[in-house]
């Protein structure tokens, strides 16, 4: 096959933890004074914390100073890592443990590349750190998906070429990031939210890497 790396988004693909984000800025916009939807959380899916605040801040029609936007920002994580560290394992989405341990026996590269600071914190309450030959998180990059940068960067540590890579996301602004990155990309979702990926999957129940190697041969 010739796919040598497997690159996974985090939120919405190893995990189901937009329901937290969503919670948490829920809350914030109630405290705010304005209703915040699940189908404005979907604007927020792939997008770093600042710029989620900013997207929250722009549908209540409010004006913050950078300082406060600070604040508001580090108030949102406070709330959502409460239920972060209520997290077990159990949050791990059906399928995906077997899919990481199917590759890791056919000698497939994996890494994490995710745009949340948390990430690191997540892998521990999930047990999932040892499955990562890398991991890149929203501490290490500086440029946001659609930016290629996090899944080149798990590339670069790797060692392999940006075609070997195989990107795993959930969000558009993640599939367009790998596209950007001259990478391979399966849509986790279906293809009526999503375009541009080589496949769709709704999640790993039925992928293993037999079927990887057809797909990629
Ligand atoms: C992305 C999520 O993975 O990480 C976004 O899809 C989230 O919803 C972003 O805002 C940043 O996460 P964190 O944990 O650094 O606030
Ligand atoms: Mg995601």
């Amino acid at each position: 096959m010739k796919i040598k790396a497997c690159l996974f988004d985090l939120d919405g693909v190893i995990v189901d933890t937009a329901k937290f984000h969503f919670i948490a800025w829920k809350e914030m916009a109630a405290e705010l004074g304005f209703d915040f939807s699940e189908d404005d959380n979907e604007l927020l899916k792939g997008v770093s914390r600042m710029r989620s605040l900013e997207i929250l801040l722009d549908i209540g029609k409010i004006t913050r100073t950078d300082e406060e936007k600070l604040i508001l920002a580090e108030q949102k994580n406070r709330r959502y890592l409460e239920f972060v560290y209520q997290m077990t394992d159990d949050e791990i989405l059906p399928g995906v443990t077997r899919f990481l341990t199917d590759l890791r026996s056919n000698g497939m590269l994996i890494a994490l590349g995710s745009a949340s600071k948390n990430a690191p914190l997540i892998l521990d309450r999930i047990h999932l750190k040892g499955q990562f030959d890398e991991i890149v998180d929203g501490n290490a990059v500086s440029k946001a998906k659609p930016d290629p940068e996090v899944f080149l960067r798990c590339a670069s540590l790797l060692k392999v070429e940006p075609s070997v890579c195989l990107v795993f996301e959930d969000a558009q602004a993640g599939i367009e990031a790998a596209l950007n990155g001259g990478m391979n990309v399966i849509g986790v979702g279906s293809s009526d939210n999503l375009s541009l990926a080589d496949h769709y999957i709704p999640g790993f129940k039925k992928l293993d890497y037999e079927l990887l190697s057809k797909w990629y041969n």
